[in-house]
């Protein structure tokens, strides 16, 4: 009995470290879709995955958009996340017309680019705006959508004390079996 609290250490503090992980994001994304009203909407996917490396520290963007590029200058296009008052938080027009290619409009090819100093965590829930210059010069938005978090933890059945902390009770079959599903925001 006693060499069970031994093994209980070590699982209750993989617990606690696995806990303090998840408190970050390290993954967000945002779906575009159309809304009839407007056939020419922009529609498809951006993520940000959260990037640490020896030489780069920031977010790598994904993407991918199907329609909504009628013109085949990444130039005309800008990217902007706002906050929900409509400021600008970032631009990365710069970066992803660097980036993207329209090979087949009104759709992209998949493309990447990356954002140094980026922390993903400060996208979420910003509105990433994507709009097109049109033949009068003007700016027209073809998409626009709610930057998702991607944490597993915000789960609602996540709400139990950390199992590790209770006595061994030898009653009952090994609780290390299942996986961490204690994800209080300890703070
Ligand atoms: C680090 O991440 C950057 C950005 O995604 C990437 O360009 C670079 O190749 C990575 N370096 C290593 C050593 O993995
Ligand atoms: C249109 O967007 C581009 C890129 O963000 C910007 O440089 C330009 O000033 C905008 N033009 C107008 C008329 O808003
Ligand atoms: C549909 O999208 C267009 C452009 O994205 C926007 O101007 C319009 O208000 C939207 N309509 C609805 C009902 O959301």
């Amino acid at each position: 009995m006693v060499s069970k609290k031994f093994i209980l250490l070590p699982i209750a503090l993989v617990c606690t470290i696995f806990m303090k992980s998840a408190t970050a994001l390290d993954l967000v994304y945002c779906d575009f879709t159309s809304n009839q009203t407007n056939p020419s909407d922009a529609t498809g996917r951006l993520s940000w995955t959260r990037v640490s490396n020896g030489t780069f520290s920031g977010a790598h963007l994904t993407g991918q958009l199907n329609t909504g590029f009628t013109s085949q200058n990444p130039q005309d296009y800008s990217f902007c996340a706002k906050d929900p008052s409509g400021n600008v938080f970032k631009d990365m027009s710069r970066e992803i017309d660097d980036a993207l290619k329209i090979t087949n409009p009104p759709g992209t090819g998949p493309f990447n680019c990356d954002f140094s100093g980026l922390d993903v965590d400060t996208l979420s829930g910003m509105i990433m705006e994507i709009s097109m210059k049109q033949a009068d010069g003007k700016n027209a938005t073809i998409g626009r959508a709610q930057i998702q978090p991607t944490q597993d933890s915000l789960s609602p059945q996540s709400s139990q004390p950390v199992q590790g902390s209770q006595p061994p009770q030898s009653s009952q079959p090994a609780q290390d079996s299942q996986p961490a599903q204690s994800s209080q925001l300890t703070q």
